[in-house]
């Protein structure tokens, strides 16, 4: 198949990518370039659009037809939620009139097939460990919120014109399976603390005082290769016939603390380095780990990397920056 991948020259787009061309399918990368970067498509086609623009639905679906595209992995986003909360109407504007803009040219160009990039960040902060797809989702942030809004528009596009789609939604991602596809963007844990130790600063701890075992925050790692196949794994379940709209959350359904996750960088690394202890930031839940029971039931998808790949694979694309 001939797939697009928005937001392809992105941190996990270009695994996506990566993954997709091994599977034997042909890619081509939509990207408006303001945070992916160039050297991860290799040889792979870039179409540069931004995909929030008001004229960007014709220009795509033109795109879709000359291009012969058979379907689409939806990944292009602002991904920051402290950006998010800071300015929503940006984040409205960027992540929903994205993917109403991709579902009126998907639409008008005959094209039914979609996976669709959501987030654990569309349940908010649950009151339960382990969170399955039918969980109450309640968003604490501007960007959980349009995550949630691009799956209602997605759930009610399959409805109304039959798009075959897949949600996923995305624990929290690391790791490189390639090192120049490395997460340059020092947002998430494991990219801050090997940021500060390279440094030689303190890598900071929010919080010690949450009702988990080690009293820090306890989240699902998955690994970026792991997670880029299953968005192959989600094209082949729409590849078959009479497949409902389905949400999927694709973590390893193990948590690791924050400080275990610190313990496994410090051996990876090979070296002490110092940590601060702060206080809890608000609107961080204290643990959230993906039921992962319906993604390997349906898709037959597990995760295959640990804690220690993660850190390793991620220490390792550091080196290489
Ligand atoms: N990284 C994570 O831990 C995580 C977790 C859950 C969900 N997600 C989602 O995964 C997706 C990819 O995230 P990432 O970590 O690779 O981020 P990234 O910033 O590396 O990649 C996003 C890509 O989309 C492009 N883009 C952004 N807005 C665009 C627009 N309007 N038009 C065209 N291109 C645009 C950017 O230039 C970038 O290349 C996002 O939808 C994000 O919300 C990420």
């Amino acid at each position: 198949m001939k797939i697009l991948v928005t937001g392809g020259a992105g941190y996990i787009g270009s695994h996506v990518i990566r993954a997709l061309e091994s599977a034997g399918h042909k890619a081509i990368a939509l990207d408006d370039m303001s945070s992916g970067v160039s050297l991860r498509l290799g040889e792979t086609e870039l179409v540069q659009l931004d995909l929030a623009d008001s004229q960007a639905a014709s220009k795509l679906e033109k795109i879709l037809v000359e291009k012969a595209v058979d379907g689409v992995i939806h990944l292009a986003a602002r991904k920051s939620v402290a950006e998010s909360v800071a300015r929503p109407e940006y984040y409205y504007r960027q992540n929903v009139d994205s993917v109403i803009n991709l579902l009126e040219a998907m639409k008008n160009a005959g094209l039914s097939k979609l996976v669709f990039s959501s987030s654990a960040a569309t349940y908010g902060s649950p009151d339960v460990s382990r969170v399955d797809e039918d969980y109450i989702c309640q968003p604490i942030n501007p960007y959980g919120e349009t995550k949630l809004i691009g799956e209602w528009l997605i759930s009610a596009a399959s409805k109304a014109w039959k798009l075959d789609a897949v949600a996923l939604r995305y624990f929290n991602v690391a790791g490189a399976g390639f090192p120049e596809l490395a997460d340059t963007s020092v947002a998430n844990l494991i990219p801050i603390a090997l940021n500060a130790i390279s440094e030689n600063k303190p890598v900071q701890v929010f919080g010690t005082d949450w009702p988990t075992p080690d009293g820090s925050c306890i989240r699902d790692y998955i690994h970026v290769s792991d997670l880029a196949d299953a968005h192959v794994a989600a094209l082949n379940y729409l590849n078959q016939d009479d497949r409902p709209y389905q949400i999927f959350n694709v973590g390893t359904g193990t948590g690791s603390s924050v400080l275990e996750v610190l313990a496994a960088i410090k051996i990876v690394v090979g070296k002490d380095f110092a940590v601060e202890l702060t206080d809890r930031r608000p609107g961080d839940p204290a643990a959230l780990t993906a039921d992962v029971s319906r993604i390997g039931k349906i898709l037959g998808w597990q995760a295959k990397y640990d804690l220690h790949d993660i850190c390793e694979s991620a220490y390792r694309a550091s080196l290489s920056q």
